[in-house]
C-alpha cells in the first residue's frame, strides 16, 4: 500500500537562523543546506532575500548550488521583497516564493496599521506577482492561530484563486493547544481546501513546548506539510524539531497510517551535531530524539531490562537515527546486572566473590562521581579485586 506523504518544510536557515546568536556564515550555511539535502528533506527554505546581502547570496548560492530539495525565499507581501526572493531563486532547479502579511487583529492594527480589506488586496497582489517569478508560490497569514476564523477563510480562498498552492498556517507566538490547532487545519481543510490541489502547512513555534504536539495535530486533521527546524532552534522558544516530528511519525506509524515522510532518519544525528556545532547552540542532554541522554540509560531497573529485551525501555533504536549504540551509563543508580554486563564487556570474567566485591567497590565510588568510565572499572578490579 502506497503511504500518502507529509511534506518537510525545513526553515533552519530562516527561521531558525533568527534565534537569537545564531547567526551562520554565507558558507556554513551551503553546508548545512548539502547535509538537508542528504536528509531528504523536500523544501529548504534558505533565507529572508530582501533582509540582507548575505542573505541574498546564501539563499543564491542554495539555489545554484544544492540540488534535491526545492529551494525557497521568504518574502513580505511586497514587490521589493518579492523581486529580491525571485532574483536569488532564478537558478533553483524548483523555486518557490513564500509571502506572508499578518492576519491577527492585534498585528493588523498595531504593527500593520491597516484594515482587514487593505491586507487582503495587498496579499492577493504578492501571491499574483510571486507567480512570475517562481515556480510555486506559498502564502502564510502571519499569527493565523489569533486571527478570526471567518477572515482566514476569506482570505486562504482568495490567494488561492490567485495562485498559492501551499497554505501555511503559522501559531507564530506559539500560544494555541493541539486540540485547537487540529480544529483549525480541519476547518480550513473544510472551508479552504476541499478538492483543490492545495496543501495546508503547519508552522508551530514552541513557546509553551507544544510545536511539535500541535504539528502532528495538524497532520492528523489534513495537513500535508510540516515546517521545522534541526534541533527546533527558532525565535524565543524555538520552532517545532525536524527530528521529533519525523520519529513520531516513523515510529507510531499505527496512529499515522498511511502517513509518511521521505527523511532518511540515518542522516537526522549526523544533520543535528553539524547545526549545533555551526550555530554554537549545545543540545540539552534531555532533548528528545538527539541528546546525549535519549538512548542512555543508568538505572538498575532499566538497564537490566535493556540487557534482557532492548524494547522494554526503547521505543525506537539509536541506529535508525544514525547513532551507534545505546549507552549504559554506569552511575550510583546502576545496579549489578549493569555493572557485571560492562565487565563482560572489557573482558573480566569475575567469580561470584571478585564481583560481588568488585560492585561494593564501584557503589563506594559511584556515590562520589558522577558516571564511572571503563578506566575506573579497570582500576577497580585491579585494586580491589586482583589485588594489583
Ligand atoms: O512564525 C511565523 O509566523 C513566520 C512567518 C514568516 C511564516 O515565521
Ligand atoms: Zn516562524
Amino acid at each position: 500500500m502506497s503511504s500518502e506523504k507529509v511534506t518537510i518544510f525545513d526553515t533552519t536557515l530562516r527561521d531558525g537562523e533568527q534565534s537569537p546568536g545564531a547567526s551562520l556564515s554565507i558558507e556554513e550555511k551551503i553546508e548545512v543546506a548539502h547535509q538537508l539535502a542528504k536528509l531528504g528533506v523536500d523544501v529548504i527554505e534558505a533565507g529572508f532575500p530582501v533582509s540582507s546581502p548575505a542573505q541574498f547570496e546564501a539563499t543564491r548560492l542554495c539555489a545554484e548550488n544544492v540540488d534535491g530539495p526545492t529551494i525557497c525565499g521568504l518574502a513580505r507581501a511586497n514587490s521589493k521583497d518579492l523581486q529580491a526572493a525571485g532574483d536569488a531563486l532564478k537558478a533553483a532547479k524548483t523555486s518557490r516564493i513564500h509571502t506572508f502579511i499578518a492576519t491577527s487583529p492585534v498585528h493588523m492594527e498595531y504593527k500593520l496599521r491597516k484594515k482587514p480589506d487593505e491586507v487582503l488586496k495587498m496579499a492577493v497582489k504578492a501571491v499574483e506577482e510571486a507567480k512570475g517569478l517562481a515556480d510555486e508560490v506559498e502564502f502564510s497569514p502571519e499569527d493565523a492561530c489569533r486571527s478570526d476564523m471567518a477572515f482566514l477563510v476569506e482570505i486562504l480562498n482568495a490567494v488561492v484563486e490567485a495562485g498559492a498552492t501551499t497554505l501555511n498556517i503559522p501559531d507564530t507566538v506559539g500560544y494555541i493547544l493541539p486540540y485547537e490547532y487540529g480544529k483549525i487545519i480541519a476547518e480550513l481543510n473544510e472551508k479552504v481546501v476541499g478538492d483543490k490541489d492545495v496543501v495546508l502547512s503547519t508552522h508551530c513555534h514552541n513557546d509553551l513546548g507544544l510545536a511539535a504536539a500541535n504539528s502532528l495535530a495538524g497532520v492528523s486533521n489534513g495537513a500535508r506539510q510540516i515546517e521545522c527546524t534541526i534541533n527546533g532552534i527558532g525565535e524565543r522558544a524555538g520552532n517545532c524539531a525536524l527530528e521529533e516530528v519525523v520519529m513520531a511519525i516513523r515510529t507510531r506509524s499505527d496512529a499515522f497510517e498511511d502517513i509518511d515522510t521521505s527523511i532518511n532518519t540515518k542522516e537526522i544525528y549526523r544533520t543535528s551535531q553539524l547545526v549545533s556545532h555551526l550555530t554554537g547552540f549545545s543540545i540539552q542532554p534531555n532533548k528528545a530524539i538527539v541528546g546525549k541522554n535519549a538512548f542512555a540509560h543508568e538505572s538498575g531497573i532499566h538497564v537490566d531490562g535493556i540487557l534482557k529485551k532492548r524494547e522494554t525501555y526503547e521505543i525506537m533504536t539509536p541506529e535508525s537515527i544514525g547513532l551507534g549504540e545505546s549507552r549504559m551509563v554506569l552511575g550510583r543508580h546502576s545496579g549489578r546486572a549493569g555493572f557485571v554486563d560492562r565487565c563482560k564487556t572489557l573482558g573480566y570474567d569475575l567469580s561470584p566473590e571478585e564481583s560481588k566485591a568488585a560492585y561494593e567497590k564501584f557503589l563506594e565510588i559511584a556515590d562520589k562521581k558522577k558516571e564511572i568510565f571503563d578506566e575506573d572499572l579497570v582500576a577497580i578490579i585491579g585494586d580491589e579485586v586482583r589485588g594489583g
